[in-house]
């Protein structure tokens, strides 16, 4: 199983970072799906990822340092100074003596599989860091925008878990009630939606639409603005907006931490040059966004620490029952070695908001 019963996906790429957030020469601390991760870059620029104890004490080994072996970048455990390679195989142990018997080499700490790509840090999360898997898949790419890295970014904590996160991020009807921004929209403007689904690659897609005529944002943008949202696993979604030749891409991730801890970062990408020049103008926009949802799921983590049951009912949370769904044929394909096959039917959902 790949699926530890802590209720987090493996064997799939996780946000982890804005590439840019982890200089040359840094060493970091991340816990993600449960994992001390350090995150790291060489001088040289080459960004990586290995589990965040010494394998010989358990000190972190973010709190150590970069040091050269044998020219090649290593981390040194500040304990007994024990260096470790990128690749996290142990280089030098300094308390061998001279033609002491021990390779040091046979030693070392998992390290985690890293892509690097449109500035984003993505990390492979293995089910079993002893027989660690290999990446068999890509990880998202946000469309139309090439290389570009994003904009702006804005992240915060939210104290519950990752499917409770994911279920906010996919709930169409609390728009209404929790968004309720003069620039956006407001309950008094809920209309009927009708919006057809379909599956894609490891999660759904709303199919490019034109936005709702009630959101003033969009306006805007001018031209003939289309938008598609999907959601992949384990928690990426992803809003692509086209409007001529243009594209503007909101990529929002929920990355588990522990069991009641979740990172939320959202990430806008755009080739439009004016949104580009005037985007630290439109940060504080996205910080009361995301903190109305960060301050409802605080309330939500009221109800949730008496453990109720809860409901999805039809059609406003068939999002959220495609994805638990999704999860648990993602488990089971995993287990049964062979590929996911999509649960989420191509299907039409009403609701209104
Ligand atoms: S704990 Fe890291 S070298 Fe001893
Ligand atoms: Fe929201």
């Amino acid at each position: 199983m790949t699926d530890r019963g802590d209720g987090f996906l493996r064997d799939i790429w996780y946000f982890a970072v804005h590439g840019r957030d982890i200089a040359p020469g840094a060493l970091t601390h991340k816990v993600i799906a449960g994992e001390p991760v350090l995150l790291g870059r060489t001088k040289a620029g080459e960004a990586f990822a290995i589990r965040d104890i010494c394998p010989h004490r358990g000190v972190p080994l973010s709190y150590g340092k970069f040091i050269d072996t044998d020219n090649q970048p290593t981390v040194q455990c500040p304990y007994h100074g024990w260096r470790f390679g990128t690749d996290g195989v142990c280089k030098h142990i300094p308390s061998l003596y001279e033609g002491q018997d021990m390779d040091p080499t046979r030693i070392s700490v998992a390290s985690y599989p890293l892509r690097e790509q449109q500035g984003v840090l993505w990390i492979w999360m293995p089910s079993d860091l002893r027989a660690p898997s290999q990446p068999d898949d890509q990880p998202p790419v946000m469309p139309g925008v090439g290389n570009r890295p994003a904009r702006i970014v804005e992240k915060m904590q939210l104290s519950c878990h990752v499917d409770n996160a994911v279920i906010g991020l996919i709930d169409p009807a609390h728009g209404p009630f929790v968004h309720k921004n003069w620039w956006w929209r407001d309950e008094g403007r809920m209309r009927e939606k009708a919006k057809a689904f379909a599956p894609v690659k490891n999660g759904f897609s709303m199919v490019a639409h034109k936005p709702s005529a009630n959101s003033k944002v969009y306006k805007l943008m001018g031209g003939d603005v289309k938008t598609e949202i999907s959601f992949l696993l384990p928690g990426v979604r992803v809003e692509h907006i086209t409007a001529g030749k243009h594209h503007l891409v909101g990529m929002t991730t929920v990355t588990p931490a522990g069991a009641q801890t979740t990172e939320i970062t959202q990430s806008f990408f755009s080739t439009v040059p004016w949104l580009n020049v005037i985007a630290p103008l439109l940060k504080p926009f996205v910080h009361h966004f995301l903190k109305q949802d960060v301050d409802v799921v605080n309330l939500l983590q009221q109800g949730l620490s008496f453990d109720p049951r809860l409901m999805l009912i039809n059609e406003a949370d068939v999002q959220g029952k495609w994805y638990f769904s999704m999860k648990t044929e993602w488990d089971r394909a995993r287990a049964e070695g062979r590929p996911f096959k999509n649960p989420v039917p191509e299907t039409v959902l009403r609701w209104r908001s």
